[in-house]
């Protein structure tokens, strides 16, 4: 007995019961540019940071007598440790880098407008549990950096009273800081970085990409994703793969050639080292407010970037019609990268009273 069905071809078969021709509706042309895709890539580096840190937690110790020397044990013993170790410390630095370039672009061309302004607080939250995971990332390694990080968290949490309690040793007398750090690093900031980052794709989707911000010096939000396109949302997966390709490429050579630091073992009570890249521009203000500058200069960042919806609410889109707010954030970027070089170059000092 002959069957009525027609054949089908493998790629059909599996798209009947996945869908993947439901990722071919149009997205604009621009879509299809690396700033495009800046935040595709962020999200490939936070999966990289995902499995190898899935493999590091397999030889790590979180308690602070053996934490130090379980990193040890997974430079010199730990199958594939090392390279495990390099590839999430230089995702993670991609991680963050990519998520700001990615923001700088979004800022760039006017894409945090009406209607997506909820979409760039999210963003904000996006960055923000990136910065938590960088912090807690580098005080797992119980090095006299690690250490100094914990001790900043610490005075810092004291600085903020009851608002501080979880940071504080007192808040749990079965569980070290470090451990509870840990907890944090592996479970609580990326399980809700990843329900965030699903609420930013919804927000995405809902909305189309904001058009193109230089086609026309009259481009406003309302004139939607609408512009003619022969892109669809499938080649911009392929184009954004594809950067993503490239910056794994790169992510793999410099974990083989340019290994991550690990200080000696912490020494508690003194304050010698200066933080990652990413810390030095607040390093920086606490050279010159102090402990307090930490704090505020924290709360000060993220309070700039939550306001540029609402203080930019014009509906144009051209670079040229917004130079107020491009002016400012640009000015304030460039503020905080001078303060990172100048951290880079001062001696190091002691800001929590520990002594140097
Ligand atoms: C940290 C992790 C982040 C991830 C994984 C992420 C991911 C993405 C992706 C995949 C897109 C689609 C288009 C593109 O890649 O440019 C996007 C768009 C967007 N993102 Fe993010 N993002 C992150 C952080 C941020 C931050 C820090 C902000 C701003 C503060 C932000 C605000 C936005 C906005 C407003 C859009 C819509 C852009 C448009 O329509 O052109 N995102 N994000």
């Amino acid at each position: 007995m002959s069957s009525a069905t027609p054949r089908k071809g493998f790629w059909q078969a599996v798209d009947e019961r996945i869908g993947i021709t439901a990722l071919e509706y149009q997205v604009p042309e621009h879509a299809q540019g690396l700033g495009y895709s800046l935040g595709a890539v962020t999200l490939v580096s936070f999966i990289v940071l995902v499995i190898t840190g899935i493999w590091l937690g397999q030889f790590y110790n979180p308690m602070p007598a053996t934490a130090h020397n379980s990193v040890q044990y997974i430079l010199t013993t730990a199958p594939a440790g090392f390279f495990a170790r390099n590839l999430h410390y230089w995702a993670a630095n991609a991680m963050l880098l990519t998520a700001l370039l990615h923001m700088l672009r979004v800022l760039y061309s006017g894409a945090y407008k009406r209607p997506r302004e909820a979409n760039w607080l999210v963003g904000v939250a996006l960055l923000a549990l990136t910065v938590g995971l960088v912090f807690t990332g580098t005080a797992l390694k119980w090095d006299q950096e690690g250490y100094e990080g914990i001790a900043h968290n610490l005075a810092t949490a004291n600085l903020l009273g009851g608002l501080g309690t979880w940071f504080s040793p007192s808040f749990s007398a079965s569980i070290p800081t470090l451990t509870r750090l840990y907890i944090a690093h592996v479970s609580i900031l990326p399980i809700l970085l990843a329900l965030t980052f699903a609420v930013h794709a919804l927000l995405i989707k809902l909305h189309g990409l904001a058009p193109n911000a230089l086609a026309d010096r009259n481009a406003t939000t309302r004139a939607t994703a609408h512009e003619p396109s022969h892109a669809t949302f499938l080649e911009h997966l392929g184009a954004a793969g594809l950067y993503s390709l490239i910056g794994l490429g790169l992510l793999v050579f410099l974990a083989t050639v340019v290994p991550a630091q690990l200080g000696p073992a912490a020494v508690t009570g003194v304050e010698i080292t200066k933080p990652w890249w990413m810390f030095l521009p607040i390093f920086a203000v606490e050279n010159f407010v102090g402990l307090s500058g930490l704090l505020w200069a924290s709360i000060a960042i993220f309070v700039a970037l939550a306001l540029v919806p609402l203080l930019d609410r014009s509906p144009y889109l051209h670079p040229s019609r917004r130079r107020a707010i491009l002016i400012a954030y640009g000015a304030l970027t460039l503020l905080v990268i001078a303060l990172g070089i100048y951290a880079k170059l001062a001696p190091g000092a002691a800001h929590i009273g520990m002594g140097g």
